[in-house]
């Protein structure tokens, strides 16, 4: 039988509730399946971790993690401690070092789900938003200097590079290739951001050459937002910068009516370390220790880590039994306007999937 390797990191918050709910559920899965299981190994690291130790993870944590086939993280963040600490401790603490440079983020209106769209079918809106994770506006090159003094001043720095533009810009023709529209849309600024932003309209060009079965276009990324909004029929890859990939990621979550089902992967493509699977969510301490987090989006982000450790059928499977649950308004958890809990959604999941191969 193979065996995967998994991490687990729940993290914060809700978090830790996700993770949980998440290992049950890949748990029948494999049972269900027989041919393949999990060897779990949870860690606590956690800003919890951070207040009792310094350290969010320890400092090899990165390297530990080389160990495993996959990581499944929950969340990071709490209210009593700065979100930078919080982000630059433990999530890019661990994308970066492990070179997890495309970030993964689809969005379809689940069966059950409304959008706040009006007169948009489900199949109208179905997109793919691939986010450069390693450097742009989030590489961390910057400073503050004369700290509380009047003339105190702090720079961010953009960092782009022909690297890390180009590969993040081929996998996304590579991913518009494989889906059936052939579609890919480039986001940039480069009408205000005239140096590297240019260069990722110039890299998109040349990479374009090597897919002239995929349409492609350029949008700047205010205008995006008016399509996303207005156009969504019009819309099936999307790359974009880090940050740029953020703001249109939450935007893309909301507009498929909640950010509750919103997963996103954490790709080292080339496989040489492992990557990272999480829901977009945040820790959301407001429903923490409620019972309450919608388990979804780490169910879905659970079904992109199978389909990333070759379990397709699976993936499918699983996807399949989520779309059931959606599907039942009765199964909603209070983000999508109900009133069932984490686990009545990971019951019913489960059951759904043994169902399946009855
Ligand atoms: C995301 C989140 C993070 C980010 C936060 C928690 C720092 O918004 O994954 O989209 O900006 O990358
Ligand atoms: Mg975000």
């Amino acid at each position: 039988m193979k065996m995967h390797k998994i991490a687990a990191i729940g993290g914060d918050g809700i978090g830790v509730e996700v993770v949980n709910a998440c290992l049950t559920v890949l748990d029948a899965l494999a049972a269900r399946d027989g041919q393949f299981g999990f060897n779990v190994t949870s860690f606590d690291w956690s800003t919890d971790r951070y207040k009792r130790t310094g350290e969010f993870m320890p400092m090899d944590g990165a390297a530990q993690l080389r160990a495993f086939d996959a990581v499944l993280f929950g969340a990071v963040g709490a209210p009593d401690v700065p979100d930078h600490l919080t982000l630059w401790g433990l999530r890019l603490a661990i994308c970066q070092p492990l070179d997890m440079y495309a970030n993964v983020r689809p969005t379809r209106m689940l069966p059950g789900i409304t959008s706040p769209l009006r007169g948009v079918e489900r199949d109208e809106l179905d997109w793919v938003i691939v986010r450069e994770n390693s450097e742009g506006e989030y590489a961390g090159q910057g400073g503050r200097s004369h700290i509380g003094l009047p003339i105190e001043v702090a720079t961010d720095v953009s960092i782009f590079t022909r690297v890390g533009v180009e590969r993040i810009i081929r996998f996304a023709f590579k991913l518009a290739q494989a889906r059936p529209r052939k579609l890919l849309t480039v986001v940039t600024k480069s009408n205000a951001q005239r140096h590297g932003m240019v260069l990722w309209d110039e890299i998109a060009a040349k990479v374009a050459q090597d897919f002239p079965d995929v349409t492609w276009d350029k949008m700047l990324v205010d205008a995006m937002t008016v399509r996303m909004v207005m156009q969504p029929q019009s819309l099936d890859t999307i790359v974009a910068t880090n940050l740029h990939a953020d703001i249109l990621s939450d935007l893309a979550a909301a507009l498929s009516g909640s950010i509750g089902v919103a997963p996103t992967a954490n790709l080292n493509p080339e496989g040489d370390a492992p990557s990272m699977f999480e829901p977009i969510h945040g820790s959301a301490f407001d429903i923490t220790g409620k019972g309450v987090a919608n388990p979804v989006a780490t169910f879905w982000t659970a079904a992109m880590m199978l389909d990333h450790l070759g379990e397709a059928p699976a993936a499918a499977r699983l996807m399949a039994a989520i779309e059931t649950v959606t599907a039942n308004p009765a199964l909603h958890t209070p983000d999508l306007g109900g009133t069932a809990s984490t686990q009545m959604v990971t019951d019913a999941v489960i059951a759904a999937l043994r169902g399946k191969n009855d």
